[in-house]
């Protein structure tokens, strides 16, 4: 997918802009503050539905106005042009494809497969295990067709059970069949995200891992913690636990408590890499999982990459960045004025952007 043009209106700091970006890298430089980060949000929220920067899509509409609105032409690996458009405002919440008002958000998602990578990405390796989960949920989603249904109906069974815990009186059977229906779902989700582990560590082992120098060929691993005992299925463990479940009054096992493990030699990740080295890990992998959705589905998702340089020295830098370039996708990537001298040698495409006003990004190439 690769987005020919591109419309924002009234998102945080941006009245108006109108972009034609290349089908490449596109570099998105500015002073702090000046609304880089902003563009990337009205791309995501086009895209996904949600801003990657607050719970409420509100304080994303430009002060004072009532609604914001993104719009972009999108040409499809099959050379078809699609216009996604969509508003946001207090009293409108509209999606558009080809000018047809559409209900639910995940047919823009299928349209436009975006990977968001920020400074708090480095959480895919330091953080909880809830973004380790959603990490491996962005894949599914795009490859794996029946993944939705079965996580909106293990969602709803997980509800359900949950519900009758903390009711604490019940009956055996009514128990059972929550068990039964919860563990349905739940073994089917595990063995998708299992196998598509697989699948990414080895492409994270053949495509990144030798190029990302300092975390050299097989010092790095991953496997998947499915959220209960290796040794027992999980209808067996929901039965084991129900008394335990009762007093505490909610659900202890399953896939909603996975975790994709990460070790570095013999240790975790987050405890023996330096923060340097995690983010370039967490970059290997959200890389890792576009190069996965174009083997599976032929679809060249689009990398927004906030803050690109930071916490990455000058041999990383280039190393992401050259990665970028060569893996063909299109890629937003930001960056304060001060890094753009890493870019000198390179021919992309460079927006600037200054603060507030209606035409805030002005069009420029650099080359050697
Ligand atoms: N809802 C809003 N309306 C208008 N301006 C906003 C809104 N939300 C944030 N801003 C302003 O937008 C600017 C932030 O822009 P941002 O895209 O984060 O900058 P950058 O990424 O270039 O550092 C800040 O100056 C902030 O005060
Ligand atoms: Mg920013």
């Amino acid at each position: 997918m690769t987005i020919k043009s591109l419309r924002v209106s009234n998102c945080r700091i941006i009245s108006h802009v109108e972009l034609e970006p290349s089908p490449g890298f596109n570099l998105i430089s500015g002073q702090n503050g000046s609304g880089k980060s902003s563009l990337l949000e009205a791309i995501y929220l086009l895209g996904t539905g949600r801003s990657f920067r607050s719970s409420s899509t509100s304080s994303v509409i430009k002060k004072g106005e009532r609604s914001l609105i993104v719009s972009a032409d999108i040409e499809t690996e099959s050379g078809q042009i699609v216009t996604v458009g969509m508003e946001r405002g207090k009293s409108c919440n509209r999606l558009h494809i080809d000018r047809s008002p559409i209900k639910q958000l995940s047919r823009a998602a299928e349209i436009l497969p975006i990977q968001i990578i920020t400074p708090e990405s480095i959480n895919l390796v330091m953080g909880s295990p809830r973004g380790r989960r959603s990490f491996l949920d962005w894949g599914m989603f795009h490859v794996e067709h029946n993944f939705l249904s079965a996580t909106r109906n293990y969602k709803k069974n997980l509800r359900q059970r949950n519900a009758l815990l903390k009711r604490k009186k019940f009956s055996e059977s009514e128990m059972s069949y929550w068990n039964k229906a919860l563990s349905d779902a739940g073994e089917e989700i595990s063995s998708y995200r299992a196998n598509y582990l697989e699948e990414l560590t080895e492409l994270y082992q053949q495509k990144l891992s030798p190029r990302l120098g300092s975390l050299s060929e097989g010092e790095v691993g991953f496997s998947y913690r499915r959220g209960w005992r290796e040794s027992a299925t999980l209808c067996e463990t929901l039965e084991q636990g129900v008394e335990r479940e009762r007093v505490v009054g909610h659900t202890l096992s399953g896939p909603h408590e996975a975790d994709m493990a990460i070790k570095s030699g013999d240790g975790v990740a987050k405890n023996v890499l330096s923060r340097g080295q995690a983010k370039l890990l967490s970059v290997g992998l959200y890389l890792s999982q576009l190069s996965h959705l174009y083997r599976k589905t032929g679809k060249k998702g689009i990398v927004l990459f906030d803050d690109m340089f930071s916490e990455l020295d000058h041999q990383n830098s280039l190393t992401i960045l050259e990665y970028l370039i060569d893996s063909g996708h299109q890629v937003f990537a930001t960056t304060t004025e001060g890094d753009v001298s890493l870019l000198n040698e390179r021919d992309l495409e460079m927006f600037h952007v200054e603060h507030g006003g209606v035409s805030t990004v002005v069009k420029q190439t650099i080359t050697a």
